[in-house]
């Protein structure tokens, strides 16, 4: 099929990638350079790339209205300069939305989160004024057509599950990103040993449902376990979990694996049983809270975190009251939290009784304030503790560096440590969203 609003443009050799949304989209954004990289493609700066990647993300808010904005943007500020990039849609909203975004914005790739490594062919094929357009979810998963991962830094994501088969009422999720599919324990394993010789001291697992993660009868414990044998690889963590996929023998490995680190984010949503199956979550609000209970007693340092939603359809002010009531008895240690955004096409979305947003935004101050005050105390409680901090990035002062506490606290530190270095520190003192540590003698 050619497509007639698409003009001939000379192949690309320069790129950018911009990745919104979750840690997956990191991910995947990554290894489009990568795969872009391995083309002889230089990476620059959007502003002046030849082909730029928009890695969309569709969870909440505005999000198609977002990128069709973006590219209106990319293109003025190109066409400023005499320039016509090419512009790829990769991610969610093009899973969503398909050809409607090369009808609505011309855009020259649209490729989804499941085909991103037939970029190159998209990309040629644009090159050549063909339509190129990509949103299967093919069976046989994206990973073994990608190239070796080449510049690492010490805390790497590795995907080892996607999709999600949980149809929550209000996620689009499920749709964009496909049903649940594990790759492969020997992929894994692989790819996690390739990732520690490249550099990675940490790998945080990544899946939209990670406990879920299953090779025949292994569960993602068993590739803990497999992963904490690894040499030089010093720290392992995974996101994010359901509460339902959460298995004792995940949760023992909190207790056996040292390398496994103390934190959890397990997404809980609400804390009304009436509004938590309204959401299909299929877990009340005591079976969420005896799992926390169980996680807790294999590991009672443990940092738990989750998702909540406020002004779900329905939710009055007695349910949302027991989201903050649930909040108080759990203590989360850090935790994100959104305003119920209307996804098309998902069942929530054509409720009755949806929320106003002036309620929404009362009950979002009202929730986030908790949250805050709650991660204000799990930071002052841990003042004092010595723990070892994997060194991840330059801070903004001479000599300042800043990395991950095993609670996954950013901490800030002044030493002569490099990066990569995992330091043993002390957790001097808690500011509002980080630490400060001193070097233990
Ligand atoms: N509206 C608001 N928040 C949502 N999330 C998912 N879908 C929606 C929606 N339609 C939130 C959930 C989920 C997180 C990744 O995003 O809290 O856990
Ligand atoms: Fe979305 Fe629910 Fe699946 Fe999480 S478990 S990805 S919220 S459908």
């Amino acid at each position: 099929m050619s497509d007639a609003t698409t003009a001939p443009k000379t192949a690309p050799k320069t790129y950018a990638v911009k990745s919104f949304g979750c840690q997956m989209n990191v991910y995947d954004g990554d290894r489009m350079g990568e795969l872009m990289a391995a083309q002889g493609l230089t990476q620059v700066d959007p502003k002046d790339a030849d082909l730029v990647v928009l890695n969309t993300c569709h969870i909440r808010e505005r999000a198609t209205e977002k990128v069709y904005s973006d590219i209106g943007r990319l293109r003025k500020d190109a066409g400023k300069q005499g320039r016509t990039p090419m512009i790829a849609v990769a991610g969610c909203v093009a899973q969503a939305e398909g050809a409607e975004i090369v009808r609505r914005a011309k855009v020259d790739v649209v490729v989804g989160p499941q085909a991103y490594h037939n970029l190159p062919d998209l990309v040629a094929k644009a090159a050549r004024g063909e339509a190129a357009l990509d949103t299967d979810m093919p069976v046989d998963l994206k990973f073994g057509h990608l190239p070796a991962r080449r510049r690492v830094p010490p805390s790497a994501f590795l995907t080892v599950q996607e999709g999600c088969d949980k149809f929550c009422t209000y996620c689009v999720v499920p749709y964009t990103r496909g049903g649940e599919v594990s790759r492969s324990w020997g992929q894994i394993v692989d790819e996690a040993k390739a990732l520690v010789d490249a550099g990675a001291r940490e790998l945080t697992l990544l899946g939209q449902n990670v406990n879920a993660w299953t090779d025949g009868a292994r569960g993602l414990h068993d590739l803990i376990a497999a992963l904490d044998a690894i040499p030089g690889l010093a720290r392992i963590r995974y996101t994010t979990s359901h509460p339902n996929d959460m298995t004792q023998g995940l949760i023992d490995a909190h207790a056996q694996v040292e390398k496994l680190m103390p934190f959890l984010h397990l997404p809980v949503q609400a804390g009304s049983d009436r509004i938590l199956k309204a959401m299909n979550r299929s877990h009340s609000r005591d079976s969420y809270r005896r799992i926390l209970d169980r996680v807790r007693a294999a590991r009672p340092d443990i940092a738990l975190s989750g998702d909540f939603i406020v002004g779900f359809p329905g939710e009055t002010e007695a349910d949302f009251r027991e989201t903050l009531s649930l909040v108080d008895a759990v203590g989360y240690a850090q935790a994100y939290s959104f305003k119920y955004s209307p996804r098309p096409g998902t069942p929530a979305a054509t409720m009755g009784d949806q929320v106003p947003e002036d309620v929404m935004d009362d009950r979002l101050q009202r929730l986030q304030a908790a949250l805050n005050r709650d991660q204000a105390a799990f930071n002052a409680a841990t003042v004092g503790r010595t723990c070892q901090v994997l060194m991840e990035r330059a801070g903004k002062l001479p000599g300042q560096l800043i990395g991950k506490s095993p609670w996954l606290q950013s901490v800030h530190l002044v030493s002569d440590a490099a990066i990569g270095d995992l330091v043993e520190v002390t957790l001097a003192e808690a500011g509002a969203n980080s630490m400060l540590g001193q070097r233990s003698l």
